[in-house]
């Protein structure tokens, strides 16, 4: 089959090489999928660029996140049939129930979605929803399952009325923007682009901060909701903004921690989260069966996620260089 790898050691997008692999072949519990789209995440830039904490220790399929159609089943598979619709899910195999250690992640440490085929156990597949194509599918098993558990299932889920604030205007705040609307909340975003806030009311934001023209953007989340804040934050820039999100953060509201993107290191004081009753949500993308629930939603709520570019196969660094540029809104998807 037709592939990508990132090489051993990769420091780089040079790193990212063509190749071909053997075909997989389904063990008696796997579905062998021929993968038709498949969508980056940060993560997948941090990989092939060294960073993702050590650099990659053997010649790995990138990408977590990917979409296609079952080919053939092994013997004891009775989830799936040749021919259904399915996304494998970023951990193999975390299929329900609380996080644990045990589960490791498509694109690192497993093979991932960047190649023709994949077989994957049945419990680390999920049928897709059939308003979704494939590309609008591959968005959605680490940006969309993210958004999806940051909102709804871990601590105190969104209810109608809420304010949900997200940061930025990558994959996972822009899905969440979806699913928060879905479940009748109203939504802030902030970025660094008054273009792309424009898109993102667009897609049913009702505001937009820009975070460059306005740095102390809580004031402006304080004035936005006549001083009560946010009941949800969608944090993707950490330790850079996590003072400033206890600042915007409602009474008995909380801030699901899922990124990094604004630093490690900046010493943080939680003194106003506690005064406030609010929590901190850690976030580690979510099971097989939140996945299902997510699906459920984005068919019954008739939700597109946000495919800013597909780019065809042979192309594929150049989406790297897209991600790398953050001249996106939302999702970037590779055709397979
Ligand atoms: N914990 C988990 O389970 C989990 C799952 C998925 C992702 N993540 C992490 O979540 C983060 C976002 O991932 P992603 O795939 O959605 O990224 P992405 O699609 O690459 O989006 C990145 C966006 O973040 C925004 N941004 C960057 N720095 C910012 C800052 N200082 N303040 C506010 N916004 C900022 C930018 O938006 P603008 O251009 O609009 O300014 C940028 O376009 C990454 O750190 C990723 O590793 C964690």
């Amino acid at each position: 089959m037709k592939a990508y790898h990132v090489k051993s050691g990769a420091a780089g997008l040079d790193g990212l090489v063509r190749t071909e692999r053997p075909d997989p072949l389904p063990g008696p519990r796997e579905v062998l999928i021929r993968l038709r789209a498949a969508s980056l995440n940060y993560r997948d830039h941090m990989i092939v660029t060294g960073h993702y904490f050590t650099p990659v220790t053997r010649d790995t399929i990138p990408l977590s996140d990917g979409a296609g159609e079952v080919v053939a089943t092994g013997a004891q598979v009775t989830r799936f049939r040749t021919g259904d619709r399915v996304a494998g899910a970023f951990f193999q195999v975390w299929l329900d129930g609380p996080p644990s250690r045990r589960h490791p992640a498509l694109g690192v440490p497993l093979d991932g979605t960047l190649a023709e085929y994949i077989a994957l156990h049945e419990d680390g597949v999920v049928a897709i929803p059939s308003s979704l194509s494939f590309a609008e599918a591959a968005t959605l098993p680490c940006a969309g399952v993210t958004a999806w558990n940051a909102l709804m299932e871990a601590g105190r889920p969104v209810k109608p009325g809420d304010m949900v604030l997200c940061l930025g205007t990558g994959g996972v705040s822009m899905l969440a923007l979806q699913l928060a609307k879905a479940g009748g909340a109203t939504v802030i975003v902030t970025s660094s682009s008054d273009g792309k806030i424009e898109r993102a009311l667009k897609l049913g934001a009702s505001f937009g901060i820009n975070y460059k023209t306005h740095p102390d953007w809580e004031k402006e989340v304080a004035r936005l909701t006549a001083g009560r804040g946010v009941d949800h934050i969608i944090e993707i820039g950490g330790a850079g903004t996590l003072d400033r999100s206890y600042q915007a953060i409602a009474f008995g509201g909380k801030v699901a921690l899922i990124g990094f993107l604004a630093g490690m290191t900046n010493p943080n004081n939680p003194a106003t989260l506690m005064m406030k009753g609010g929590s901190l949500q850690g976030i580690g993308v979510g099971s097989t069966a939140m996945f299902e629930a997510m699906n459920r939603a984005i068919e019954t709520n008739r939700i597109k996620p946000p495919v800013d570019r597909v780019f065809p196969f042979e192309q594929a660094a150049d989406a790297f260089r897209a991600l790398e540029s953050g001249d996106f809104v939302g999702k970037l998807v590779i055709a397979i």
